[in-house]
């Protein structure tokens, strides 16, 4: 069984060298992953991050600092993948969609909660309780309005989550508005994650959101 030290030095490890060891360019892909017309590409460095800001900016209900996106994507930058036209063949292409995430200890506390609520403990596995763990976080994931619903977002998440498996991660954790319907169908139906926590007026527009979570096997 890992430490908590144990795993935050493995956390560290993987920001610090980038998860070099990952090869992205060999992902194993599924048929739902191939989107005609669009190229899956990793960030590559600073100069992306005002795009990154840009497209999920436009539908945030509270800005990030850039504080927040450089914390993301210098600690994981293999954790952040743009969707692009395949046409475009410049260099600075501007993505269409991207997703963000990182990679933290698990909280024992909140799982170990949960199971003695009972509240979501039916989709936990066993083995996984009290246990140092690392937990994958979806921090943002975003497709420009022209190109929704022809799988980009799906494509996005599904590689992601891929992703965090390969490093370790034994879940996945994101929050999201309790009114996004797209996003909630997208997590809950397309991929199973479970409800594990009602945050009521979570944003600061007072929407009300929930942590979903997804247990990798
Ligand atoms: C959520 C979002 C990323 C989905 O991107 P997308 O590329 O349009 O999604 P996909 O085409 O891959 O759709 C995958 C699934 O999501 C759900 N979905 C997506 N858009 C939907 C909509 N408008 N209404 C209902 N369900 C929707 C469906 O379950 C869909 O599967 P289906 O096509 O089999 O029905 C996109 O709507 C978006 O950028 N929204 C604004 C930002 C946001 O809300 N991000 C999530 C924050 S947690």
């Amino acid at each position: 069984m890992a430490s908590a030290i144990d795993t935050q030095k493995e956390i560290q490890k993987l920001s610090i060298d980038g998860g070099s060891h990952i090869d992205t360019s060999i992902d194993e892909l599924d048929d739902d992953e191939i989107i005609e017309g669009i190229n899956f590409v990793n960030y590559r460095d600073e100069s992306q991050i005002e795009s990154v800001m840009r497209l999920v900016g436009r539908d945030l209900s509270e800005p990030y600092s850039v504080f927040t996106y450089r914390y993301f994507l210098h600690r994981f930058p293999q954790l952040c993948i743009f969707a692009v036209p395949s046409e475009d063949k410049s260099e600075n292409v501007e993505p269409i969609g991207c997703v963000v995430c990182k990679i933290d200890p698990e909280d024992n506390d909140d799982v170990a909660t949960i199971n003695e609520a009972g509240g979501g403990s039916s989709s936990t596995p066993p083995d996984v309780e009290k246990e140092a763990r690392l937990c994958g976080y979806i921090g943002m994931l975003a497709v420009d309005t022209s190109y929704r619903r022809s799988g980009i977002g799906f494509a996005l998440v599904k590689r992601a989550v891929r992703r965090m498996k390969d490093l370790g991660c034994s879940s996945v954790i994101l929050e999201t508005e309790v009114s996004n319907k797209a996003a909630m169908k997208l997590y809950e139906e397309r991929f199973g994650f479970m409800r594990e926590e009602f945050l009521s007026r979570y944003y600061l527009n007072n929407g009300d959101a929930y942590r979903l979570r997804l247990w990798l096997k």
